[in-house]
Formats: structure tokens, sequence, C-alpha cells
């Protein structure tokens, strides 16, 4: 093609242009497959329905043929001049979409699969799966057809992508994708010119809802588990470059405020000039919470407590504040200790707009008594309703999560909210969400809400997780054992004797805090998983103490060829990344998955992805040094050789488990 570039260009605006007419196409079809579906119209009576898939059938098609002219011209004029990573996963997806879409007009929506190739080198990198189904769509139609020659056909119309080696057709026809390994040489490099980048995804503002304790309650191994998890969404989701609003939905407006503050005017007189010295909170809520059980004298002062503070009485307001502000000192050195960053906006707060909100739903007639209560039903799926108001006239939990999601998609603006509570709450937040959609709150064509359940923590005994009497475990014991645990294997391993008093603790704080963390998130969050200090202060298997050994050691190998990360940032610009060695090959390639990993996780939010890729490249990367020298030293321990594209390789798979590692709240000490 002569005039390559004005060429280009014009495709581009008319692809563009074409899939802004597709996409408006695909909301007036899933508007009508939707009413299909809702069985109110006939897909035979609705010729609008047979005409605007016609349309969208013949649209892609044109717009596959532009896409495959684009991909023929960028790989002649090798144009991509990329800064991040791309999605490999989603560059083939797209590659193929085109020309399977080309290949297969007469078949709506056709399946794309592509999938990562086994170990076996002579399968390729990765593989397109499509064939198959494809055929059996035919068959069903009653067309006999054999998938090796739709195999053929899609690589028939297969545009040429710098990115694309070659394909081959395997087996029933499976199509092996070979990846180029200049265009991966190029992809890695990236990083370090621009740092390791996020994957392109488009913008959203996202509240996080998570950690959440309960005032004057201590915060337990539950809250933990929302916290470790809470924190790594959000700063996944902050690494994708959203805008993230991290919530803390404190309990910290309820019925436990009247004993509380009856208590506090009873042992505190003086309350209102005096900080009261509450130093055990817990201690404090037990014997106030004895009285109430077993005077009623105190109950009914109590009662009366509630509602003066529900009528926002300023002295009970006052008492309020104090006990919640002892409380929040003491959530305040967890989070510290566990660098968590969070947004307090409790109960409470929402409590002018759950008054509101009541008013609205009973207006709307989404109310329904019930022995006095006033109730509200989600849909089919929910078989439990929702207490807005008590029989005695107060809102719950309930209600204020009504008038929570409420401020947050209507006032926040917040395209997705995320709540991370422990799954026995499951059955909570579905309803709500189901009358939030009832309501006209929530409109899924516009929000995306998810509930991001987690299973209970189990102590070794693989019974709930408590103290020998039978008592909860307090956290910041937890975080102590931790912190003794991690230093007795520190000194096991001698590391007392090599290490600076100062590089000994930061080693210390990083293998106890981290070793917490990482054995939550490495657990499908779906499942319960036993709390062990033992296990996860392993130095083998997937554990954090091994990841960052792991790491050290991967960092140190520079630091003996004397490279500094300034050296190295020069040394890339000369030397590039060596993956000709089958061993180079698997670890630059296990690298190149980063983008997809963190999609996979945005996805479906479950941080174990993130873990089990670390673990994965850690032991690439060992399997890539014990074949492979990066300095080569002679029997006095001189170095006589170093092999400087390797020194590339080793940097750029530290730089990219330091990204993992933040993103899962870890801190990696270069010397351990
Ligand atoms: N405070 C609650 C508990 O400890 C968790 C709150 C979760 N968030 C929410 N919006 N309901 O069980």
């Amino acid at each position: 093609m002569e005039n390559g570039k004005n060429d280009l260009s014009e495709y581009y605006k008319e692809a563009a242009h074409a899939e802004e007419e597709i996409s408006t196409l695909k909301t007036c079809v899933d508007d009508i497959k939707r009413k299909l579906y809702d069985k109110v119209i006939q897909p035979t009576e609705d010729p609008e329905l047979n005409k605007l898939i016609t349309e969208n059938t013949k649209l892609k098609h044109r717009l596959a043929i532009l896409n495959r002219a684009i991909g023929e011209e960028q790989s002649q004029n090798k144009l991509s001049s990329n800064t991040k990573m791309e999605s490999i996963t989603e560059a083939l997806n797209n590659l193929f979409c085109t020309a399977i879409s080309a290949a297969f007009p007469d078949i709506q929506d056709p399946p794309v699969v592509i999938a990562l190739a086994g170990n076996n080198p002579k399968f390729g990198d990765y593989q397109c799966n499509s064939a198959m189904p494809i055929a059996n769509i035919y068959k069903q139609s009653g067309k006999k057809v054999n998938p090796r020659d739709l195999a053929q056909k899609i690589l028939d119309n297969l545009p040429s992508h710098p990115m694309v080696e070659k394909c081959e057709i395997a087996g029933p026809g499976f199509i092996n994708i070979f990846l180029d390994r200049a265009y991966v040489v190029k992809s890695l490099s990236t990083i370090f010119e621009h740092g390791v980048q996020p994957p392109t995804v488009e913008k959203k503002r996202v509240l996080i809802d998570f950690s959440s304790p309960n005032v004057a309650k201590e915060m337990h191994v539950g809250h933990l588990r929302s916290t470790i998890i809470g924190e790594t969404i959000a700063r996944l989701l902050e690494f994708v470059n959203f805008d993230v609003l991290r919530i803390n939905h404190i309990g910290d407006w309820g019925t436990q405020f009247g004993m509380l503050i009856a208590h506090l005017q009873d042992r505190f007189p003086d309350y209102l000039d005096n900080m009261p010295p509450i130093s055990d909170l817990q201690a404090f809520y037990k014997e106030s919470k004895k009285r109430f059980d077993e005077d009623p004298e105190f109950k009914k002062r109590a009662y009366a407590c509630v509602v003066k503070l529900q009528s926002f009485e300023p002295d009970h307001i006052k008492a309020w504040q104090l006990i919640c502000d002892v409380s929040r000192k003491e959530f305040q050195k967890i989070y510290d200790r566990l660098d968590i960053t969070l947004i307090e906006r409790g109960e409470s707060f929402y409590q002018k707009r759950t008054e509101k909100i009541v008013k609205e739903l009973e207006e709307a007639g989404l109310l329904e008594e019930d022995e006095g209560r006033k109730i509200m039903w989600g849909d089919q799926s929910t078989n439990i309703p929702l207490t807005i108001v008590k029989s005695d006239g107060g809102f719950t939990y309930d209600s204020s999560d009504m008038a929570a999601i409420k401020q947050r998609l209507e006032e926040e603006k917040v395209d997705w909210v995320i709540y991370v509570v422990d799954l026995g709450q499951a059955t909570h937040f579905y309803t709500l969400f189901a009358c939030a959609k009832k309501a006209g709150i929530l409109d899924e064509k516009k929000h995306r809400v998810d509930f991001v359940g987690f299973g209970v923590v189990l102590g070794e005994d693989k019974k709930k997780f408590k103290t020998r009497s039978g008592e909860s475990i307090r956290l910041v014991d937890l975080l102590d054992k931790g912190m003794e645990k991690a230093l007795d294997k520190l000194k096991e391993k001698g590391r007392d004797k090599a290490l600076t008093p100062e590089e000994l603790k930061r080693a210390q704080e990083a293998v106890a805090y981290g070793c917490i963390k990482y054995a939550d998130l490495s657990h499908n969050r779906n499942h319960e998983y036993v709390f062990s200090f033992d296990k996860m202060l392993e130095d083998k298997g997937n554990t954090a103490v091994y990841l960052l050994y792991a790491y050290t050691r991967i960092k140190s190998i520079a630091r003996t060829a004397n490279f500094t990360p300034e050296k190295i940032k020069e040394l890339s610009k000369k030397e590039s990344l060596p993956l000709d060695h089958e061993k180079e090959w698997k670890l630059g390639k296990v690298l190149l998955r980063f983008p997809d990993e963190l999609l996979k996780t945005l996805n479906d939010l479950y941080p174990h992805h993130i873990c089990e890729y670390v673990y994965e490249i850690a032991n690439t990367f060992t399997e890539f040094y014990e074949s492979c020298y990066c300095v080569e030293k002679d029997s006095s321990g001189d170095i006589v050789k170093v092999n400087y594209g390797r020194i590339l390789l080793t940097e750029a798979t530290a730089m990219i488990m330091e990204k993992c590692f933040h993103i899962l709240g870890l801190n990696p000490v270069e010397k351990m």
C-alpha cells in the first residue's frame, strides 16, 4: 500500500465509527433480548429485532475486514510504540474475534476461546480453541463440518499482527499460537523506561466498604479478613487508576449505646469536663452489659439514653463521641501496624438519610406491616426481608444500609460499590441489592455492586478461632504473637547475626505482618482457612516468607554485579532482554502475563490469583537461575563474567514482584 499512513488513519476513523454503531445496536439487541426473556415479545413476531440482528452481523463483518487491514498495516509499518505491557489474552482475543467473525458471518456471536498453552513448547504459547465449539454450532443446525477445516478458515482470515510469529493447527482443530520473541522483548522492556504500568481499563469511581468493626466491641478475626482483603482490592483498583473511596462502615449507632452511656454517667460523672480514662473498652462493655441484664432500673435508664441519643441531645452525643473515640484509637493502632488506609463513615453518618429513605419507601408503597415491624422484600432469589423499622419505631442495620447505598450511588455518584464482609451476611447483601433495585436506587445498567464474601478463620483444632478459654482472640495480641514468632524464625536462620538491628526489625515486621496478610489472601476467599503461625512462617511453599526470601535473593544478584537501579536503567538502553534460552523464554512469558492476572482479579475480585501468580514467578525464576548463569565467579569468588541481558531479566522479575507485593500489602526488604 503506497500512502500507508493516511490510509491507516482513515481505517481507524471508519473502524471507530463502525464500533460505535455496533455498540449502539448491541444495546438495542440486548434490550430486545431481555424483553424476549421476559416473554414480552415473540421472536418471529418482531421484524425490528430481525432487522437489528442482520444489521449487527453486517456491521461486524465490515469491522472485521477493517480490523484486518489495520493489523496488516501495523505489522508492515511496525507502528506499535507501546509504553506498557499489553494484555496478551485481550489482544489475542481481539485478533481472533476479528478472524472468527469474518470467517463465520452466518453465526451470531461465535465463541472466541483463547487459552494458555501447556508446558510443551511444541504446542506454542497460547491456543485458540474455537473450532470445536463452532463445529458443534453447525452440527446443531444439521451441517456436518470438520473442525480442522474451520480452524484453517480462521487462520485464512487472521490478520497478521506483530505479536504473533506463527500459528499451527493441531489435533482435532486446536490452533497453536507462537508469540513473536522480538515483540515480547519490546513489550517487557517498556518497564525499564516507564515502570510497571497497569493495563488500560475504563476509569471508574468505586466505593469499597471494608473492615467495618463495631464500636466498643473488640475487632475480631472476621474484621481482620475484611481489612486485609479490602485493602488489597483497594490497592488493585488504585493501581489501575480508579477513583477509590475506602469506607469504614463502623457500627457506631444502635441500642448498645444506651447501656454504655448510662454506665459512663455512673462511672465517670464528670465525663463532660474530664476525658474518662477508659483503657479497656471491652471490659467496660462487659460491665455495662452485666448491669443491663441484671438490674431492671439500669435497663430502663439505658433505654432512655438511647432515645436521648437518637434525638441528638448534646450531652448524650458527647458521651457517645467519647466512647467512639476510645474505640477509634484502638482500631487505628491495628491499621497503622498493618498499613491500612480508611475513611471512617459509620452507621451514625446515615441517620438523617435513613429517616428520609424510610419515608420515601413508605410513600412508594414498598413497605409491608409485619407484627408491628415494617419490612421490605427483595426479589424471588432472597426469601428474608429487610427490617426497615422495628416495632419500637427504631431503625436497624438494614435501614442504614439502604440509606448508605443510596448515598453512595446518588450523592457520591460511584459506578461501583464493593462490600467486603463475611459470608454469613450474604443474604443481607443480596436482599439489600434487590431492594435497592426495586426502589430505583440501583440500576444494573449503570452500576456494578459486588458482595465480596469470605469464609471463617479456624484455629488449628479446625474449630472457630478462639483462645483456650473460649474468648475471641484480640487482634493486638495476634499481631504481637506474629512479631514474636517472626523474630524466632529469623533467629533460627541466624539472621540476627547477619543483619543490623534496624534491618532485623524491618525484616521482622515484613515477615510478621506479611505472613498474616498473605495467609489470608492466598486462600480462595470463599473457603474457611486454618490460622497457623507455623504454617504461614514456613520458608517453602506458597508463603510470604518464601516469597520475601526469593525477592531478596533476586535483588542480590544485580547487587553482586554492582548494578544500582540507575545503572540498570542505563543498561536497558544498550542491552536487550535475552529470551532465547528455553528457561529465559519461560520466565519472560510468565512476566508478560502481569496485566492479564490483574484484569482477571479486577473482574472476579479473588486476590488469591495474584498470590498464585507471584508464586509462579518465584518458581519460574528459580528454574531460570538454576540453568542460566547471570554472574560467573572464579574459585576465589571474583567476578569473571556478567551476562548483562540476564541482569535485566532479573531486574524485570523483581520489579513485577514488587508491584504484586505492593498490591498484596507485603513490604519487601532488600536484606533478610
Ligand atoms: N459492622 C458490621 C459487622 O461487624 C459490618 C458492616 C459491613 N458493611 C455494611 N455496609 N453493612 O458485622
